[in-house]
């Protein structure tokens, strides 16, 4: 993975101020940092973007899409009314983890349903900025399991070992 795009969606720029008692006290800049200090760790390029408009998160999309880049997405209200962030999402060959700070199936009726989570890879809301934290964690997990195949290697003998001897523990080789 040599970039991941962090894609804001509207009135998330007002984060820090806005309705604090539920999305926290964190700007989008504090909200930043920890992704950002751990691709710089990685070697890896952040493009972390914030638009009020939702044409620009479908171009961010489709570019991160033609790069094959991932994209952890909070589209903010576009997640609930965007037929044209699905199409984009479905479109890219790329995969999308759809964040959101808050559970949003805690809150009002209309923001219980997200539109893109259908074709999102994955879904994690209700984790204020962590939940932006536990995407990334999501995309390196799944990066270095596929790159490092002793590792896999190793977890595939633990599920078949498991499947034939349940209950007990595999001798560490
Ligand atoms: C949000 C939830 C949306 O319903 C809302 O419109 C937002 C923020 C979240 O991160 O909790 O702008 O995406």
């Amino acid at each position: 993975m040599k970039a991941v795009h962090v894609l804001n969606g509207p009135n998330l720029n007002l984060l820090g101020t806005r309705e604090p008692e539920t999305y926290g006290l964190a700007t989008l800049g504090d909200i930043e940092a920890r992704p950002s200090a751990l691709c710089k760790h990685r070697g890896i390029i952040l493009h972390f973007r914030q638009s009020n408009h939702e044409g620009d998160l479908v171009t961010w999309v489709q570019e991160a899409g033609r790069a094959g880049e991932p994209v952890i997405l909070n589209a903010g209200a576009y997640s609930h009314t965007s037929i044209a962030l699905y199409d984009a999402i479905k479109a890219a060959k790329t995969e999308v983890i759809e964040v959101h700070l808050s559970n949003i199936h805690a809150r009002e009726d209309f923001r219980r349903q997200s539109l893109i989570s259908p074709v999102a890879r994955g879904v994690i809301l209700g984790f204020g900025a962590f939940s932006y934290d536990l995407a990334l964690e999501a995309f390196l997990a799944r990066t270095e399991a596929s790159g490092n195949r002793p590792y896999r290697k190793q977890i595939m003998k633990s599920v078949s070992h498991a499947q034939k001897h349940p209950g007990q523990r595999r001798k560490r080789e």
